[in-house]
């Protein structure tokens, strides 16, 4: 969208605009005219909204979530299972000074008018108490058919505003009504719902989420590392990659461009880059390739030793009856990729390393940081009850290269992950 087409269409930029500090959760539903959202959200921007938007996995069909993530004023929410928030949709209900669906498909007309929550948007227009503007955008014939007249009805007679569509060209190349109001219509009717509420309640917003790492790039390795034996076998280790995902998760929640290098078996966080890798030596080669980064955070696992030799065919087992004899495998050691980082470490970067210990903790780690060239360590006691690999707490403690030892309260890995951040940010000043 370029600026003298945003220029067309402009919203009220006066703080005295109905706009101004509300919070407008904007539902995309799928459909062609879904790109009309863009420039409705772009409006109620301009005119002082705070504009969080949901899509429907039908609505990322027709238009890139991507797109969303850089206009609005918070990430594209899509899913009922938000990776922080437990319940989302409640969050956003309850929040918002208002909801508007724009386009609104007949299956989310559908499913609100008779109560069902099947995704994140619905369930938002369940939740919710704040006025609610439906912008049907549909085919003729969909339009006019009995079941969805009838849910518009309905709707209308719970209080819930119709944006009614148009006439004009459809999706294919019909004509006819069905076609989704232009965006400048649409914002006149948010801007009279909101017209009519009272003030804001500055206590019902919640805390805005820190941007503090905006520009920032942020290189975090995850996972354990396997290494092979034969074509079947490989030589692993317990480490789940959470911490490191959270830690991935956090960074592009504060504004980060993350790049998460990993070998753990879970879907990577939406807006993050990832680089799959299975051995030490290809996490090696991907975070070298990425060290140019401003932070990186080595929270893989990373092993230490691989066999010299990798077999080329499934080793057989023999028969021990007959004297078959076990195999011996030989190891080698790997590189240490975060002690290679240490050694080439560039002005200005911050690097951060996680101890896996299960005694002399502190000790270890504090030597671990010295030796590794590293600007923090974070220690952490992978035997502790409720700690270390596959738990979703941890408990760790933050080393500082001059010294400082931070020690935090068992939490869960997502607060380890903002206060490794937080000394991060810290140290960058
Ligand atoms: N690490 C690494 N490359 C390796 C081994 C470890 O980059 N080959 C990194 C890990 O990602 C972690 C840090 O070094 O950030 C410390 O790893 P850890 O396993 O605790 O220590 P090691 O250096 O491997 O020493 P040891 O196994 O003897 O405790």
């Amino acid at each position: 969208m370029t600026d003298s087409a945003d220029q067309s269409e402009t919203g009220p930029r006066s703080a005295a605009s109905p706009f101004a500090g509300r919070r407008v959760v904007l539902g995309v539903s799928g459909g062609i005219a879904a790109y009309k959202a863009i420039i409705l959200c772009r409006l109620m921007m301009d005119a002082g909204a705070h504009v969080v938007p949901v899509m429907t996995a039908a609505a990322q069909r027709f238009v890139g979530r991507a797109t969303f993530d850089a206009l609005a004023s918070e990430r594209v929410q899509t899913s009922i299972f938000g990776d922080d928030d437990p319940i989302p949709h409640t969050t956003l209900g309850q929040t918002a000074d208002a909801v508007v669906v724009a386009p609104a498909t007949a299956r989310v007309i559908g499913s609100y008018a008779a109560g069902i929550s099947d995704g994140l948007l619905t369930a938002t227009l369940l939740a919710t108490r704040a006025p609610v503007v439906v912008c049907p955008a549909m085919h003729t014939e969909m339009w006019e058919h009995d079941a969805v007249q009838h849910n518009i009805d309905v709707l209308h007679g719970r209080g819930v505003h119709i944006v009614v569509p148009e006439a004009g060209r459809l999706a294919g190349g019909d004509v006819g009504t069905g076609r989704l109001a232009e965006p400048s219509t649409i914002f006149a009717s948010v801007e009279a719902v909101l017209a009519e509420l009272p003030e804001p309640d500055p206590a019902r917003q919640p805390p805005q989420p820190r941007r503090d790492f905006a520009g920032v790039s942020v290189t975090v390795s995850a996972g354990g590392t396997r290494e092979a034996i034969d074509p079947v076998r490989f030589i692993g280790n317990r480490s789940s990659g959470k911490q490191g995902y959270a830690i991935a998760t956090a960074a592009r929640d504060r504004g980060a461009e993350v790049t998460l290098v990993t070998s753990a078996p879970l879907s990577p966080p939406e807006g993050v880059r990832e680089v799959r890798v299975e051995s030490a030596a290809e996490m090696e080669a991907a975070v070298t390739a990425h060290a140019d980064a401003d932070v990186i955070v080595m929270a893989a696992a990373v092993a230490d030793f691989r066999p010299a030799d990798v077999v080329a065919q499934k080793i057989k087992k023999g028969d021990a009856d007959r004297g078959a004899e076990a195999p011996v495998i030989v190891l080698e050691h790997t590189q240490d990729i975060l002690a290679g980082l240490g050694a080439a470490k560039p002005a200005g970067q911050v690097l951060v390393g996680f101890a896996a210990e299960t005694a002399d903790v502190l000790d270890n780690a504090a030597q671990k940081l010295a030796r590794k060239n590293l600007d923090v360590m974070v220690a952490n006691d992978v035997s502790a009850a409720g700690a270390g690999f596959a738990h979703d707490t941890n408990i760790v403690t933050i080393l500082l290269a001059d010294g400082t030892v931070r020690p935090l309260p068992i939490c869960s890995k997502r607060e380890v992950a903002d206060a490794v951040l937080d000394t991060v940010a810290e140290l960058r000043r």
